[in-house]
């Protein structure tokens, strides 16, 4: 497993549609394993594969303590959603900044696992804030475009 290099505020890639994985090989799996690295290490809950360079609707999150319980998605789609939460949510592509951010308070998401086979994640509370978050990315939508407001500095400090 390696490290890769999260890209910031800024970069095009952010901006871009990703596209649908087809090839359930090596090279996917080596693309879960450093993701999953590379957002426990920025102790990230979540990261997806256009914040390391790569237009695949490919996400990880783990929104555990011990860092030990991580959710790949592959291809994931919201099928259902309810309820509404609205908090404090930030992006390791935007080191320091949070936002007000209005989510479903439940999701239910249908993607595939590493070797294709379907599989259907349903979230609550910081997981489902999570899974829409990082699907967003996958459509080229950060926080920032959805937030209500950002947090100013002294509410940062704060938090
Ligand atoms: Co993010």
């Amino acid at each position: 497993m390696a490290l890769r290099n999260i890209v910031n505020d800024g970069d095009p890639i952010l901006k871009k549609k990703c596209r649908p994985v087809e090839k359930f090989d090596r090279k996917l799996h080596i693309l879960l394993d450093d993701m999953a690295e590379t957002m426990h290490h920025a102790n990230g809950v979540g990261l997806a594969a256009p914040q390391v360079g790569m237009l695949r609707r490919v996400a990880v999150i783990d929104i555990s303590k011990e860092q030990n319980d991580i959710i790949e998605l592959v291809n994931p789609k919201i099928i259902a959603f309810s309820g509404e939460q609205e908090g404090n949510e930030g992006c390791l592509s935007f080191p320091g900044q949070w936002g007000i951010v209005k989510r479903p308070d439940y999701v239910k998401v249908k993607a595939q696992d590493r070797f294709g086979e379907e599989i259907i994640v349903e979230g609550k509370e910081l997981l489902a804030r999570a899974l829409c978050h990082e699907i967003d990315h996958l459509n080229g939508v950060v926080f920032k475009q959805v937030a209500e407001r950002m947090l100013t500095r002294k509410e940062i400090e704060k938090m």
